[in-house]
């Protein structure tokens, strides 16, 4: 086992491009947005209920349906992923599939109940492309385009939840959250203050957090799935002593 499991490598980082606001295909292109779809009032439910019918971007027509948060109302830990995956997709619930089946797993191994947590995605449509034969869908990052469209809902969750810490799983979520230089492989495992959204009201960086949370970035679950057999077990122990670090960091508050 390796000594310094925070050290292991991050595929993801590898998987995705870093998108800088503003820079690469995406320049000057108009934004997309799920705000028009977003109810005026009520609570989880009602947008949930509004999530699916968003048309805030182009990723509904592919996918079978919106993949809206689940979990505690009123968590105190809330956790952050990037996207449905294909068994999410069809089952309309987020972290179902593989990856979410070890992310449960190392909830319990970090001594957290499941039960008490709200699990979402930044970006809550699945996007992927088919294989040759067309019959299997393989995952695709989503861009910024559409990760800044979701937003809303993301920012509409946590105000509703407002839980004390987010705990943001790989680079996807991490951006989405703490803004568009954040990098896992440096930034991860360390309990923050959510950023100053600024002046902007937190428009370029990322949803306006609740006041007084706190921040804590680890890999994606699906990045321990991804690697090699030789790194597998000192990732998976990774993201567990994370894990532990935001169980440790709630206890604290
Ligand atoms: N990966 C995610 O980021 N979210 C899910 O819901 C499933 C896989």
């Amino acid at each position: 086992m390796n000594p310094n499991p925070k050290q292991a490598p991050e595929p993801e980082q590898a998987r995705e491009q870093p998108q800088a606001p503003g820079a690469g295909p995406e320049e000057g292109a108009e934004p997309y947005d799920a705000t028009p779809f977003l109810p005026k009032r009520g609570r989880l439910p009602a947008h949930r209920r509004a999530a699916a019918d968003c048309r805030g971007c182009p990723l509904h027509r592919e996918a079978t349906g919106t993949v809206f948060g689940r979990g505690a109302p009123d968590a105190r830990l809330m956790l952050v992923g990037e996207q449905p995956g294909d068994r999410e997709d069809r089952e309309g619930v987020a972290f179902v599939g593989p990856a979410g089946q070890l992310l449960t797993r190392a909830l319990r191994d970090a001594g957290i109940d499941e039960e008490e947590v709200y699990v979402t995605n930044a970006v809550k449509h699945f996007k992927f492309t088919r294989d040759e034969t067309r019959k299997r869908r393989i995952h695709k990052a989503p861009s910024l385009r559409e990760t800044l469209a979701c937003r809303p809902w993301l920012a509409a969750e946590l105000r509703l939840v407002s839980p004390d810490l987010i705990v943001t799983l790989g680079a996807t979520a991490g951006r989405a959250l703490l803004g568009p230089s954040f990098r896992v492989g440096a930034d991860r495992g360390v309990p923050r203050p959510a950023p100053d959204p600024g002046e902007d009201g937190g428009k370029g960086r990322g949803p306006a957090l609740p006041e007084g949370v706190q921040v804590l970035a680890t890999v994606h679950p699906s990045a321990v799935l991804r690697a090699r057999d030789a790194d597998r077990e000192r990732m998976y122990a990774g993201l567990v002593a994370d894990l532990r670090t935001a169980a440790e960091t709630l206890r604290s508050l």
